[in-house]
């Protein structure tokens, strides 16, 4: 349903007055570069340059930084239909500071609009819903977050959406795994928490010409590192809880993508109320000033941190696509020529017990998430993925000996010395310790 039809049929009962059709621009949101670019260079600027100045239009005299309005209403004429030049009329649908924070981040992934969401599941279940219809199947990587796994595997079902899951790093999986009633390729690259890649030039290819549609969670690589609308992805879905508002204090998330995919996903936004409050657009934006610096170095220190864990005997392996040994290097090269992030996974020596040297971690703490100024630590088998059967986990490539580490912004080295004094505090392996199933 077009955006405009939904709207011509909604009343508001207290008024009842018909609602006039807003606005593409108007929705929760969505930018079109309403703001003038040319003062600070548009789209021939850098992404910091970006981050600092789309969608500002400075005033002499005016406030340089963004002012938040959090009014929930915004006054209509009486009796009359809502004129062309009225905005705003209800935050759920559209707000000024989601209007002034989602044009940063178009500017930022290059993208025609944006739609801004109260968490990055709130952004991949509207998305999902919009697009999938009653008897529609996915194709998704094995190696995924959980949760979207979670919702792929066990909520959809249940509107008649199936789903295959295959070896992401093999674009030909997706084509083979190709059914008359496919509509959707889910890609996530890097994958959480192995760090599997996928070509997106080579998906998207297959994808647009059997008339699917591709989907990529680009949370893991962020603008920074890649930006998949280039490659030819259609959507990109962020979990901005992550690197983009940077801070840890804000779940939010986003979509972004051509008008006429934002124009389907939009009413869906709207109407599951899944679209970010003024507050959070305000604390979003500001995160956002300084999330290129932050990234940058995320991924040096990353990169950093998992070239010296690959010299250490007591672990096995390093999943870092940045390390030329990655075997996904080359296409890690190609496609995230801004760095490959800030996470690293890494599994241990069998003989060595894993949970214990997250335990045995100091500076390093162990939570969900990642993209915060701290370094987070995560046993992925006991903690996100505990909720799964274990043949599944073994499927998706989760052992009991893999760590995740999520690189935050203090000095490598010193995050380097706590690993190596937690694996030479850990005990070995023995029958892995009870701990109550945490699943976020
Ligand atoms: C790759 C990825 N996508 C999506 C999400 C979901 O984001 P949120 O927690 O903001 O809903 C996460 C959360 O960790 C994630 O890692």
């Amino acid at each position: 349903m077009l955006l405009k039809e939904l709207f011509s049929c909604v009343r508001i009962p207290a008024m009842d007055m018909p609602l006039s059709s807003p606005r593409l621009d108007d929705t929760l949101g969505l930018s079109d570069t309403l703001s003038d670019a040319s003062w600070w260079g548009g789209g021939d600027a850098a992404a910091a340059t970006r981050a600092v100045h789309a969608g500002e239009t400075p005033q002499m005299g005016g406030g340089l930084s963004l002012a938040m309005d959090p009014s929930v209403a915004f006054a209509l004429p009486v009796g009359a239909a809502i004129p062309q030049d009225a905005r705003y009329y209800y935050a759920r649908t559209a707000h000024p500071t989601g209007q002034a924070c989602a044009e940063v981040l178009a500017a930022l992934e290059g993208a025609e609009a944006c739609l801004l969401t109260n968490s990055g599941m709130a952004a991949i279940s509207a998305t999902l819903l919009a697009l999938l219809r009653l008897g529609d199947h996915v194709i998704a990587p094995c190696s995924l977050y959980s949760a979207t796994r979670t919702l792929l595997e066990g909520h959809l079902g249940q509107y008649g959406v199936s789903v295959t899951f295959v070896d992401g790093r093999n674009a030909g999986a997706y084509a083979a795994a190709c059914r008359p009633e496919t509509r959707v390729a889910w890609v996530e690259t890097p994958s959480n928490p192995l760090l599997h890649l996928t070509d997106f030039e080579a998906v998207s290819e297959w994808a647009r010409a059997a008339g699917v549609l591709t989907i990529a969670d680009n949370t893991f690589a962020s603008p920074v590192g890649s930006r998949p609308l280039e490659y030819g992805i259609d959507v990109v879905i962020h979990s901005a809880t992550k690197y983009l508002s940077g801070h840890g204090d804000l779940l939010a998330g986003a979509i972004l993508t051509r008008r006429e995919l934002a124009e389907r996903i939009a009413p869906w936004v709207t109407i599951l109320g899944s679209g970010l409050c003024a507050h959070g657009a305000w604390q979003l934006r500001r995160g956002l000033a300084t999330f290129p610096l932050r990234m940058g170095r995320h991924c040096e220190s990353a990169l950093r941190i998992a070239q010296a864990l690959q010299e250490n005997p007591a672990i096995a392996a390093v999943h870092y696509p940045g390390l030329p040994s990655h075997p996904q290097h080359d296409l890690a090269r190609r496609q995230m020529p801004g760095g490959c992030g800030g996470v690293v996974s890494f599994e241990v020596d069998p003989a060595l017990d894993a949970v214990s040297v997250v335990r045995n971690t100091r500076l390093c703490t162990p939570a969900f998430s990642l993209g915060e100024p701290r370094t987070l630590i995560a046993h992925p088998e006991t903690m996100h993925y505990a909720a799964f059967p274990p043949e599944e986990r073994r499927a998706m490539g989760i052992t009991r000996s893999l760590i995740r580490l999520a690189v935050g912004l203090e000095d490598p080295a010193d995050i380097l010395r706590d690993i190596e004094q937690a694996i030479a505090a850990a005990v070995s392996a023995p029958a892995l310790p009870e701990k109550a199933a945490l699943t976020s």
